[in-house]
């Protein structure tokens, strides 16, 4: 069975060749919409990873070492961050420094989470819970205990 750790590195390795596939439009001097449509790809992919890893590992990472974990702060800055050079990319005001930004914005968090964040997550919480939750956004019921937040932070605060 796979820890969720184990299947969001796996998703790290998509991004990364996404971002490999924009870099080279990037350098071989793609049409602005085909940088835009590309990079939407990409963001609509890192959107929905982000979500994923703050509903679930920013919180597993909260409940142990306290909500105002400069760990989980710093990373949220990084998604908004990310989030908004998106944005500005889709919404059409951008230049290739704009996508250069996004790049290399990305590929850090990335490189900081795989070896960093994730790490850390296996240390603090057990096997056993990082394989049961690995695939809880497949499963229809258990996105509906994540948004029963009360029920969540209980099994959660269980060890
Ligand atoms: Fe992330
Ligand atoms: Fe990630």
């Amino acid at each position: 069975m796979m820890k969720v750790t184990e299947r969001l590195k796996a998703e790290h390795g998509v991004l990364l060749m996404l971002l490999d596939h924009l870099e080279e439009r990037l350098k071989s001097g793609a049409d602005r919409c085909v940088l835009q449509a590309t990079a939407a790809t990409v963001a609509a992919a890192e959107e929905k990873h982000a979500l994923f890893e703050e509903r679930l590992l920013f919180r597993m990472v909260a409940a142990s070492l306290g909500p105002e974990s400069p760990v989980v702060s710093s990373l949220l800055h990084e998604h908004d961050r990310i989030a908004q050079l998106g944005r500005r990319i889709l919404s059409g005001d951008f230049d290739e420094g704009t996508v250069g930004a996004y790049l290399a914005g990305l590929r850090e968090h990335i490189e900081r989470e795989t070896h960093r964040f994730f790490p850390l997550i296996d240390e603090l919480v057990s096997e056993e819970k990082l394989v049961a939750v690995s695939n809880w956004d497949a499963e229809h019921v258990a996105w509906e205990a994540m948004s029963n937040r009360q029920r969540f932070e209980e099994w959660l605060s269980r060890s």
